[in-house]
């Protein structure tokens, strides 16, 4: 609708105001017509260029959020139990303690492990895809395959017990709500409540298995620890299994979820990727690109730099749009053309740099699985109407799709 009439300001006004249903396409293409960085007051600035937002989550002069800038920041912060969570978590960790954290997540999180979880995520759609018939003709797909296959493979991975997956999901999705940049005083208090609860589940399961070891990554990251003897401190321990709950939930339901409607979009292409399960990776690459589950992450300027051809100076708070990098038109020909025959794609949507997720092989693969095995199970899907998309700016996601599974 509105491209080409609306200005920078006009866009920035729409991206920071509390979310609506919107797709955010306008807005970025007014940014990108204005330059890769826009300032919106004295601290703070967007930035939208793709290189702009790269240089900026590799530039070391760029910290995330942690406790001693929240503490600036954010007075009382730390009565926000599901922000305080958060807060001892690499995520919001600068060096050192970032360094060390996140060698010693790696380490546990290995690119064997996530191999091996391939036959788990194989059976789990299986199981899930053979569940979807006996619901009648019309399903959510959100609500049966989407939500439920990050979790499964989630819990399976941190050896959370089969029977306590129902409550891992009402605990996510009650955190992630700190995730966005808008939350109500309703969504706090469910968050907070969530916050002590899952700490409080965690911490039994970590005494368990360290009286009894299992094979998973709860075991794994209790008792990690590195050639110097390093090790994450109890609070870490707990902050980090939260966070690798919380990050890899929503965001991976949101990647399956805005890729079955692109490809009910896409019908051609579908039958393709239907015929040849090999496309999967250059199809997940482009639905991550184009409407990529994370659209923004945050940054806060600790030495003068510059980004986007611009000084900005100590003390700035940048938010990087990821969602918008994605499609800027000097890195993308046609950047608002879905097109998963494009070469190099490379999306921002994990970020970049030393933060960059580290579950992103296990995301892509949870999709590059899930989508084929749908395809072919149900050769004639369809959308049974247009789906709505969650009000939210960050984690972007459909809040149903309700899809006929057979003519
Ligand atoms: C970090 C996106 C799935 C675990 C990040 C970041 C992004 C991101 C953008 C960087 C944030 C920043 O730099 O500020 C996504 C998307 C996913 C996904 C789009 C799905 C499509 C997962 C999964 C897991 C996970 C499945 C784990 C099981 C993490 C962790 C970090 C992270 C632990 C923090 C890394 C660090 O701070 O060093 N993710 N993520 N994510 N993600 Fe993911």
């Amino acid at each position: 609708g509105h491209y080409g009439l609306m200005d920078a300001a006009e866009a920035a006004g729409i991206l920071l105001a509390p979310p609506t249903e919107r797709e955010p396409d306008a807005a970025y293409a007014a940014l990108h017509a204005h330059g890769p960085i826009l300032q919106v007051s004295a601290p703070l600035y967007l930035v939208s260029g793709y290189a702009a937002v790269d240089r900026a989550l590799r530039d070391p002069a760029m910290e995330t959020f942690d406790a001693a800038q929240l503490e600036v920041a954010w007075p009382g912060w730390r009565e926000y139990r599901a922000v305080a969570l958060f807060a001892d978590s690499m995520l919001r960790a600068n060096p050192p303690h970032h360094t060390r954290q996140r060698r010693l997540a790696s380490g546990v999180f290995t690119a064997r492990r996530v191999a091996a979880l391939r036959a788990v995520v194989a059976e789990q759609v299986d199981v899930l895809l053979g569940e979807l018939t006996a619901y009648g003709n019309g399903v959510d797909l959100v609500g049966r395959l989407a939500y439920p296959l990050p979790i499964a493979v989630i819990t399976a991975l941190l050896g959370v017990p089969v029977e306590d997956r129902g409550k891992f999901r009402r605990l996510a999705e009650a955190l992630t709500g700190v995730l966005e940049m808008h939350w109500t005083e309703a969504d706090r208090v469910r968050a907070d409540a969530a916050a002590d609860e899952l700490i409080e589940y965690f911490g039994h399961l970590v005494e368990l298995r360290r009286a009894q070891p299992a094979d998973d990554l709860v075991t794994a990251l209790a008792a990690a620890h590195d050639a110097d003897g390093e090790r994450l401190t109890a609070d870490e321990l707990l902050a980090n299994l939260a966070l690798l709950l919380v990050a890899g939930f929503e965001t991976t339901t949101n990647l399956i979820g805005n890729a079955v409607v692109l490809l009910l979009d896409h019908p051609a292409y579908a039958d393709k990727l239907r015929d040849d399960a090999e496309l999967a990776t250059a199809y997940v690459e482009e639905v991550l690109r184009i409407d990529s589950p994370v659209q923004l992450t945050t940054r806060r300027v600790a030495r003068a730099a510059e980004v986007g051809g611009v000084t900005v100076p100590a003390g700035a708070e940048l938010v990087l749009l990821l969602g918008a990098a994605n499609r800027d038109p000097d890195r993308f020909a046609k950047p608002d053309v879905f097109d998963p025959d494009r070469a190099g794609v490379s999306p921002l949507s994990f970020g970049a740099g030393a933060h960059y997720c580290l579950g992103a092989p296990l995301a892509r693969m949870e999709a590059q699985v899930a989508l084929p095995a749908l395809l072919r199970r149900f050769p004639d899907l369809a959308l049974a109407e247009r789906p709505k998309r969650r009000a939210r700016m960050n984690l972007r996601g459909w809040r149903e799709l309700p899809v006929t599974l057979t003519r």
